[in-house]
This record gives structure tokens, C-alpha cells and sequence, in this order.
């Protein structure tokens, strides 16, 4: 797959049929997954991939609690707010998310990052999509759900036997599986909208009025 295809497509995919990934297909996602950069190259990482039935059901009990957390507590009124205001994205945003608070346990293959001593937070997120590109390479659909991490990560734990005492702090859920849907470039406000060039404040010289991708990538 070309290189800027699976970086302007690669998006959240919540509706995945139930079909398995194959273990060849794992394998290459992790494998990409731990050729990523982290500080100090400590790789100080371990992976988790869940598909046995009832521990997806109970993590689907445990995301569904969290989900409901969420919508109480920071996404309070979010919906409502979008409904309001007429802002379509955020209401499909949330439907889409509601969806899988309500499926999770469907979804086929779950891929929990943990990371340990790393006092910047980063180091996991640049394996984690290389993960998540891996995937999108295979036609596998992902989305990077954190939610279980922030409400329910002691339960999470006991439930995948993650030791306590090690230090290590879950970063992540990677959701997986066999897209209902199809990918198409993420809508964005314009990356001129939202940097500066040299000072705070000042716009740069230029700008992007549609996607590079596909029609209007410079040459290399
Ligand atoms: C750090 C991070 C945390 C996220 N957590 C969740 C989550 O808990 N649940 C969820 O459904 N999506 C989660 N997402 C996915 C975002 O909602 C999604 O990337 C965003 O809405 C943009 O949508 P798109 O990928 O379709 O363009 C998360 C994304 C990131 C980067």
C-alpha cells in the first residue's frame, strides 16, 4: 500500500465483523509495531492480544462501564451540545462510539500496549500506530481507544493477570478487526489554520485548501 494512502486513511474503524485476524496478520502488526522509535531506544513496552470469548466479553463489560464514566463525567453534554449546534461530526463521532461501547465484546482481536519508566508518556504512542498502519496494511480496521486505561484499569489488570508491583501503566485498547465500512481521508480544519511559522501567531506561507492526497502530492 502507498505510504501517503495509509497515512491520510488510516482512521478510527469502531464497526468490524466478527471474522478473525489471522495470527500471520498479528504477527506482522507487532512486528511493526516494535520497529518503532522510543526515548532512549528502552523499548520498554509489552503487548497483550486478547480474542478468547470471555475475556472479550468481560473487557466489553468493562468498556461499556467506562463509556457510560466518560459521558458522565468529561463528555458531559458533549452529545447534546453537537445535536445542538448542528456540528455533524462530533454527532458521528459519538454514534460511532456509542456503537462500540454496545459491541465491543463482537470485535474479534483487542491488542492492549503496557509501558513501564518513561517518564515522557510518548514512547508508546509511535509503536502504537505503527500497529495500528501495519494493520491498515492487511485491510484490518483498528481504533485506539484509551477509555479502559483512564476508568478501569485495575480491573483490566486482574482480569489479564497484568502484575501490579512492575510499574507498568496500560496506554492503550487497539480494537481490531475486518472493516463494515471503507476508508476515506479524514476531514480536518486545514493544517494552515493551525500552525505558526517562526513566531507564535504568524501564519506560514502556505497553504492547504483540500487534502495532498491523493491529486496534489508534490514530487519527491
Ligand atoms: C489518544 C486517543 C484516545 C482515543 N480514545 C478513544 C476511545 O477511548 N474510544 C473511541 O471510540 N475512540 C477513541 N479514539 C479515537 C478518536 O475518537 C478518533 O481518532 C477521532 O475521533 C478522529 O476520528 P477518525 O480517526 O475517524 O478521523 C482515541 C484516539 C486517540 C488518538
Amino acid at each position: 500500500m502507498d505510504l501517503y494512502e495509509a497515512l491520510y486513511t488510516t482512521r478510527a474503524m469502531r464497526r468490524v465483523h466478527p471474522d478473525p485476524v489471522p495470527a500471520e496478520v498479528v504477527a506482522l502488526m507487532l512486528d511493526a509495531a516494535v520497529r518503532a522509535p522510543s526515548g532512549g531506544n528502552t523499548q520498554n513496552w509489552r503487548w497483550l492480544t486478547v480474542t478468547d470469548e470471555a475475556t472479550r466479553r468481560r473487557l466489553g463489560e468493562l468498556y461499556r462501564q467506562a463509556w457510560d464514566e466518560l459521558n458522565a463525567t468529561i463528555y458531559a453534554g458533549r452529545r447534546e451540545a453537537a445535536q445542538a449546534t448542528g456540528d455533524e461530526t462530533t454527532v458521528r463521532i459519538m454514534r460511532s462510539s456509542q456503537w462500540l461501547a454496545d459491541h465491543f465484546a463482537e470485535v474479534p482481536l483487542v491488542i492492549l500496549p503496557y509501558h513501564r519508566n518513561d517518564p515522557s508518556g510518548a514512547s508508546i504512542y509511535p509503536a502504537v500506530w505503527n500497529l495500528m498502519l501495519a494493520a491498515r496494511g492487511q485491510g484490518v480496521g483498528t481504533t485506539l481507544t484509551t477509555i479502559l486505561g483512564i476508568f478501569r484499569p485495575d480491573e483490566v489488570a486482574e482480569l489479564l493477570g497484568v502484575p501490579t508491583d512492575k510499574g507498568w501503566t496500560n496506554a492503550a485498547a487497539v480494537t481490531c478487526g475486518y472493516p463494515k465500512g471503507r476508508w476515506g481521508v479524514a476531514a480536518r480544519p486545514p493544517a494552515h489554520e493551525v500552525t505558526y511559522a517562526e513566531r507564535w501567531g504568524e501564519p506560514p506561507a502556505w497553504r492547504i485548501d483540500e487534502p495532498l492526497w491523493p491529486d496534489h502530492l508534490p514530487a519527491p
